[in-house]
Protein backbone atom coordinates (compact mmCIF):
# COMPACT_ATOMS: atom_id res chain seq x y z
CA UNK A 1 0.00 0.00 0.00
CA UNK A 2 1.00 3.57 -0.42
CA UNK A 3 1.16 6.01 2.36
CA UNK A 4 1.87 9.65 1.86
CA UNK A 5 2.71 11.97 4.70
CA UNK A 6 0.82 15.55 5.35
CA UNK A 7 2.65 16.10 8.46
CA UNK A 8 2.02 15.69 12.34
CA UNK A 9 -0.53 12.36 12.58
CA UNK A 10 -1.78 13.35 8.71
CA UNK A 11 -1.49 10.12 6.24
CA UNK A 12 -3.33 9.22 3.13
CA UNK A 13 -3.20 5.39 2.16
CA UNK A 14 -4.11 4.55 -0.79
CA UNK A 15 -5.68 0.88 -1.11
CA UNK A 16 -6.17 -0.11 -4.48
CA UNK A 17 -8.22 3.61 -6.33
CA UNK A 18 -9.40 4.45 -2.77
CA UNK A 19 -7.82 6.87 -0.75
CA UNK A 20 -8.13 7.36 3.02
CA UNK A 21 -7.26 10.44 4.55
CA UNK A 22 -6.23 10.46 8.77
CA UNK A 23 -6.55 13.30 10.51
CA UNK A 24 -5.98 16.48 8.63
CA UNK A 25 -4.23 18.73 9.78
CA UNK A 26 -1.86 20.76 7.80
CA UNK A 27 -2.88 24.41 6.60
CA UNK A 28 -1.74 25.68 10.49
CA UNK A 29 0.95 23.14 10.25
CA UNK A 30 4.52 25.21 9.73
CA UNK A 31 6.02 22.22 8.67
CA UNK A 32 3.49 21.43 6.22
CA UNK A 33 3.56 24.35 4.10
CA UNK A 34 4.28 22.96 1.11
CA UNK A 35 1.47 20.65 1.18
CA UNK A 36 -1.70 22.32 -1.00
CA UNK A 37 -4.81 21.02 0.44
CA UNK A 38 -6.64 21.75 -2.33
CA UNK A 39 -5.29 19.22 -4.16
CA UNK A 40 -6.49 16.31 -1.80
CA UNK A 41 -9.08 14.90 -2.76
CA UNK A 42 -9.57 11.45 -0.70
CA UNK A 43 -12.82 9.05 -0.83
CA UNK A 44 -12.73 8.84 2.88
CA UNK A 45 -11.64 10.98 6.28
CA UNK A 46 -10.71 8.88 9.25
CA UNK A 47 -10.70 10.47 12.47
CA UNK A 48 -9.06 9.62 15.13
CA UNK A 49 -9.96 11.91 17.98
CA UNK A 50 -11.70 15.93 18.30
CA UNK A 51 -8.72 17.83 19.43
CA UNK A 52 -7.53 20.54 16.63
CA UNK A 53 -4.25 19.02 15.35
CA UNK A 54 -6.53 16.35 14.01
CA UNK A 55 -9.35 17.78 12.48
CA UNK A 56 -8.15 21.11 11.85
CA UNK A 57 -9.01 20.94 8.04
CA UNK A 58 -11.72 18.34 7.57
CA UNK A 59 -14.14 20.01 7.07
CA UNK A 60 -12.60 22.22 4.12
CA UNK A 61 -11.43 18.92 2.07
CA UNK A 62 -14.90 17.11 3.46
CA UNK A 63 -16.81 19.60 1.46
CA UNK A 64 -14.21 19.76 -1.34
CA UNK A 65 -13.83 16.23 -1.98
CA UNK A 66 -17.17 14.67 -0.88
CA UNK A 67 -15.55 12.78 1.12
CA UNK A 68 -17.58 10.06 3.86
CA UNK A 69 -15.96 10.78 7.42
CA UNK A 70 -14.99 8.18 9.47
CA UNK A 71 -14.90 8.41 13.18
CA UNK A 72 -16.75 8.15 16.36
CA UNK A 73 -20.50 8.85 16.74
CA UNK A 74 -19.81 12.43 18.38
CA UNK A 75 -17.29 13.36 16.16
CA UNK A 76 -19.65 12.43 12.85
CA UNK A 77 -22.57 14.29 14.50
CA UNK A 78 -20.43 17.50 14.68
CA UNK A 79 -19.45 17.34 11.64
CA UNK A 80 -23.19 16.42 10.61
CA UNK A 81 -24.16 19.65 12.49
CA UNK A 82 -21.60 21.70 10.02
CA UNK A 83 -23.63 20.58 6.98
CA UNK A 84 -21.53 17.71 5.78
CA UNK A 85 -24.20 14.60 5.36
CA UNK A 86 -21.57 11.58 4.19
CA UNK A 87 -20.21 10.40 7.74
CA UNK A 88 -20.12 6.93 9.11
CA UNK A 89 -20.17 6.26 12.90
CA UNK A 90 -18.38 4.02 14.86
CA UNK A 91 -17.66 3.32 18.75
CA UNK A 92 -15.27 1.05 20.42
CA UNK A 93 -15.21 -2.67 19.31
CA UNK A 94 -17.34 -2.41 16.57
CA UNK A 95 -16.28 -2.87 12.46
CA UNK A 96 -17.88 -2.10 9.58
CA UNK A 97 -16.89 -3.69 6.11
CA UNK A 98 -16.85 -0.62 3.48
CA UNK A 99 -16.15 -0.83 -0.23
CA UNK A 100 -12.34 -0.86 0.03
CA UNK A 101 -12.00 -3.00 3.25
CA UNK A 102 -12.85 -3.21 6.86
CA UNK A 103 -12.23 -1.17 9.55
CA UNK A 104 -11.95 -1.69 13.04
CA UNK A 105 -12.34 0.98 15.68
CA UNK A 106 -9.92 0.54 18.80
CA UNK A 107 -9.30 2.11 21.75
CA UNK A 108 -6.78 4.45 22.89
CA UNK A 109 -5.85 6.41 25.72
CA UNK A 110 -5.99 9.97 25.27
CA UNK A 111 -8.75 12.59 25.75
CA UNK A 112 -10.76 14.00 22.58
CA UNK A 113 -12.62 17.09 23.03
CA UNK A 114 -13.71 19.30 19.78
CA UNK A 115 -12.00 22.56 19.17
CA UNK A 116 -15.55 24.58 20.49
CA UNK A 117 -15.32 22.40 23.41
CA UNK A 118 -17.76 20.02 22.27
CA UNK A 119 -17.68 16.88 23.70
CA UNK A 120 -15.44 14.27 21.50
CA UNK A 121 -16.51 11.19 22.40
CA UNK A 122 -13.60 8.43 23.20
CA UNK A 123 -10.80 8.33 21.64
CA UNK A 124 -9.88 5.85 19.47
CA UNK A 125 -7.44 4.28 16.74
CA UNK A 126 -8.60 1.81 13.89
CA UNK A 127 -7.29 -1.32 11.86
CA UNK A 128 -7.94 -1.51 8.45
CA UNK A 129 -7.94 -4.75 6.85
CA UNK A 130 -7.73 -5.09 2.97
CA UNK A 131 -7.13 -7.19 0.11
CA UNK A 132 -4.21 -5.16 -0.32
CA UNK A 133 -3.16 -5.47 3.21
CA UNK A 134 -3.74 -4.55 7.01
CA UNK A 135 -2.70 -1.84 8.99
CA UNK A 136 -3.22 0.23 12.20
CA UNK A 137 -3.44 3.87 12.95
CA UNK A 138 -2.69 4.40 16.56
CA UNK A 139 -4.33 7.95 16.91
CA UNK A 140 -2.95 9.68 20.12
CA UNK A 141 -2.75 7.30 22.91
CA UNK A 142 -0.38 5.58 25.73
CA UNK A 143 0.98 2.54 25.08
CA UNK A 144 -2.02 0.40 26.03
CA UNK A 145 -2.11 -3.63 26.86
CA UNK A 146 -4.99 -3.59 24.68
CA UNK A 147 -2.80 -3.23 21.82
CA UNK A 148 -2.25 -7.01 22.79
CA UNK A 149 -5.92 -7.89 21.23
CA UNK A 150 -4.93 -6.44 18.19
CA UNK A 151 -2.93 -9.37 16.36
CA UNK A 152 -5.68 -12.37 17.74
CA UNK A 153 -7.62 -11.15 14.84
CA UNK A 154 -5.39 -8.98 12.21
CA UNK A 155 -1.86 -9.78 10.65
CA UNK A 156 -0.84 -6.58 10.14
CA UNK A 157 2.02 -5.89 7.44
CA UNK A 158 2.68 -1.87 9.21
CA UNK A 159 1.27 0.40 11.97
CA UNK A 160 1.62 4.06 12.29
CA UNK A 161 2.22 4.96 16.14
CA UNK A 162 2.80 8.24 17.76
CA UNK A 163 6.42 8.36 19.16
CA UNK A 164 6.87 12.57 19.97
CA UNK A 165 5.96 11.72 23.91
CA UNK A 166 4.63 14.66 25.83
CA UNK A 167 0.79 13.88 24.61
CA UNK A 168 1.30 10.30 23.42
CA UNK A 169 3.53 7.47 24.67
CA UNK A 170 7.56 7.68 23.12
CA UNK A 171 9.73 6.00 21.35
CA UNK A 172 10.62 3.48 23.72
CA UNK A 173 7.10 2.94 24.32
CA UNK A 174 6.54 2.16 20.73
CA UNK A 175 8.62 -0.67 20.46
CA UNK A 176 6.53 -2.51 22.94
CA UNK A 177 3.73 -1.60 20.56
CA UNK A 178 5.28 -3.11 18.06
CA UNK A 179 5.70 -6.13 19.89
CA UNK A 180 2.08 -6.01 21.14
CA UNK A 181 0.67 -5.90 17.95
CA UNK A 182 3.13 -8.13 16.42
CA UNK A 183 4.02 -5.86 13.76
CA UNK A 184 7.88 -4.62 13.05
CA UNK A 185 7.58 -2.06 10.39
CA UNK A 186 5.96 1.54 12.00
CA UNK A 187 5.64 4.90 10.52
CA UNK A 188 6.34 7.69 13.04
CA UNK A 189 3.29 10.03 13.80
CA UNK A 190 3.07 12.88 16.34
CA UNK A 191 6.68 14.27 16.32
CA UNK A 192 8.57 17.46 15.82
CA UNK A 193 5.47 19.46 15.21
CA UNK A 194 5.31 21.68 18.53
CA UNK A 195 8.43 22.17 20.87
CA UNK A 196 7.07 19.21 23.32
CA UNK A 197 7.65 16.71 20.75
CA UNK A 198 10.57 17.04 18.97
CA UNK A 199 12.99 13.99 18.30
CA UNK A 200 16.43 13.03 17.31
CA UNK A 201 15.43 11.34 14.05
CA UNK A 202 18.96 9.25 13.77
CA UNK A 203 18.45 8.04 17.93
CA UNK A 204 14.79 6.92 17.01
CA UNK A 205 16.05 5.43 14.40
CA UNK A 206 18.63 3.20 15.55
CA UNK A 207 16.68 1.87 19.09
CA UNK A 208 14.29 0.85 16.58
CA UNK A 209 16.74 -1.30 14.35
CA UNK A 210 18.46 -2.56 17.62
CA UNK A 211 15.38 -4.40 18.33
CA UNK A 212 15.34 -5.43 14.39
CA UNK A 213 12.54 -3.12 13.64
CA UNK A 214 11.76 -0.87 10.72
CA UNK A 215 11.06 2.89 11.66
CA UNK A 216 9.99 4.87 8.80
CA UNK A 217 10.02 8.55 9.85
CA UNK A 218 8.35 10.35 6.28
CA UNK A 219 9.81 13.57 5.01
CA UNK A 220 6.53 15.54 4.74
CA UNK A 221 4.76 15.14 0.91
CA UNK A 222 6.72 12.07 0.73
CA UNK A 223 5.13 8.89 -0.73
CA UNK A 224 6.58 5.41 0.21
CA UNK A 225 4.88 2.11 -0.41
CA UNK A 226 5.08 -0.49 2.57
CA UNK A 227 3.87 -3.90 1.88
NI1 LIG B 1 -4.86 14.65 20.83
MN1 LIG C 1 -2.60 15.22 18.88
Amino acid sequence: MEITYFGHACFQVTIGDTNLLFDPFISPNELAKEIDIKSLNPDYILISHGHEDHVYDVELIAKQSNATIIANFEITTWFNNKGIEKTHPMNHGGSWQFDFGKVKYVNAIHSSSLPDGSYGGNPGGFVITSDKGNFYYAGDTALTMDMKLIPLFTKLDFAILPIGNNFTMNDDEAIFASDFIACNKIVGMHYDTFGFIEIDHAEVKEKFNKREKELFLLNIGQTQDIK
